[in-house]
């Protein structure tokens, strides 16, 4: 029998293997890596620790796949508190990659080093579980802690290493990087530069790009076309420079616990803001207003790890629709640690300026005295219901 494993090469999946084998009685394990953009170190490590191991081992390339999701979160504007779903979306599409391996490969489980606290095994089970095989959580089984899994990685002489990213639980891939653990357990403990590595602390420099979107997508930076994977990483890098996209919060898991979370995500805030920008341009006030909850919703499946769910494909109907006029180029100010709109250009813009100047009297058949009527209007109910207050005071 065979099991599949979920493999990073880091503590919580090394001590997962002597345990599938040993507790759960599994002759062999398979540990999968999916690539979704972590730094290289993360393969070597996986790689090396996997040949120490005696695993089998494969690396399945899912960036170009995680990209295009990530897009589909430009268009939804998708952050959960704050946070653009990096380890979120790219959950499923990880889940997705690991089972197509274990079906090849003829296994008979499936397992994840998650944490029972977390809310990456509900995102991982709610894909495996649509499967026949099996689900292991030794972590969450066993009811493993971070210290009980060191003396045993070192009773067994595992290969586990101190280093890689050292006291934090660090999860990194092209949409965003999250740091959490350790001091920063304490939400009062205010963190200094070492905790980043994508974005230099904020200074006085200052940068403006263009990033040209086609129907909602990104596709151009400067007036070049790039691929999403390269689009990304390219923001990353550029934005990261200027200390664009660190958020520190106090996030609600799914499960109910509080965490706190620092993230930094240069390129999804700087294309999120760049999106919602444009949006403003070509969307009307309803269309922009009913949206929100629609992005809300969308983001909210996100973090659940259902962006299968039918709900979704509905959501994505209504976005799909508006975003056929989210075509255009807007100017991103990168300044004091902020991506900032300073200009837009669409040919959908419902904006005429026209009609909106302070330069021109009558356009068209409309004139600033076409408002009077309204003005009279504008607050008639309550000035009904505040005289009829007024009135009951008085008697
Ligand atoms: N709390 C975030 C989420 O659930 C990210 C957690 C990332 N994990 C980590 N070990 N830093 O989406
Ligand atoms: C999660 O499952 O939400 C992440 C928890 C962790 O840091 O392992």
């Amino acid at each position: 029998t065979r099991v599949a494993l979920a493999f990073s090469g880091g503590l919580d999946t090394t001590v997962c293997v002597p345990l599938l084998e040993e507790e759960y009685g599994y002759d062999e394990v398979v540990g999968v890596t999916v690539d979704v953009g972590q730094p290289e170190e993360e393969f070597e490590e996986a790689a090396e620790t996997a040949d120490a191991l005696g695993l089998d081992h494969y690396v399945v390339d899912a960036k170009a796949e995680f990209a295009d999701l990530c897009l589909e979160g430009v268009r939804a504007n998708a952050t959960y508190q704050g946070y653009p779903l990096g380890t979120a979306l790219a959950r499923p599409v990880i889940a997705e990659a690991i089972l197509g391996v274990a079906e090849d490969e003829g296994c008979d489980a499936l397992a994840h080093g998650c944490t029972g606290k977390g809310n990456d095994q509900l995102r991982f089970e709610a894909i495996w579980r649509d499967s026949d095989l099996e689900v292991c959580a030794p972590v969450r089984e066993l009811g493993l802690t971070r210290e009980w899994e060191q003396e045993y990685a070192a009773e067994r002489d595992l290969p586990v290493e101190g280093g890689s990213g050292g006291k934090w639980s660090i999860d990194t891939n092209i949409w965003s990087r999250s740091v959490e653990g350790a001091e920063l357990e304490d939400p009062s403990y205010v963190p200094g530069e070492e905790i980043y590595e994508w974005t230099e602390k904020p200074g006085g420099d200052t940068e403006e790009i263009e990033i040209t979107f086609e129907e909602g997508y990104p596709v151009a930076v400067d007036g070049e076309e790039y691929e999403p994977v390269e689009l990304i990483e390219q923001l990353n890098e550029r934005a990261g420079a200027y200390g664009v996209g660190r958020t520190d919060s106090m996030e609600d898991r799914m499960l109910g616990l509080k965490v706190r979370e620092n993230y930094e995500h240069p390129a999804a805030t700087t294309l999120l803001n760049a999106h919602e920008a444009l949006e403003a341009l070509v969307l009307t006030q309803e269309e922009r207003e009913f949206k929100q909850g629609i992005d809300q919703k969308w983001s909210k499946k996100g973090y659940e790890g259902l962006v299968d769910a039918p709900l979704v494909s509905a959501l994505e109907g209504f976005i799909d629709e508006t975003q056929t006029r989210v075509t255009g180029t807007v100017t991103i100010r990168f300044e004091g640690g902020r991506a900032r709109p300073v200009g837009r250009d669409s040919e959908y813009a419902a904006y005429s300026a026209e009609h909106a100047s302070f330069n021109t009297e009558a356009v068209g058949k409309i004139s600033q005295e076409d408002a009077t009527g309204v003005a009279k209007y504008h607050g008639f109910q309550r000035r009904l219901a505040n005289a009829a207050i007024e009135g009951q005071k008085d008697a």
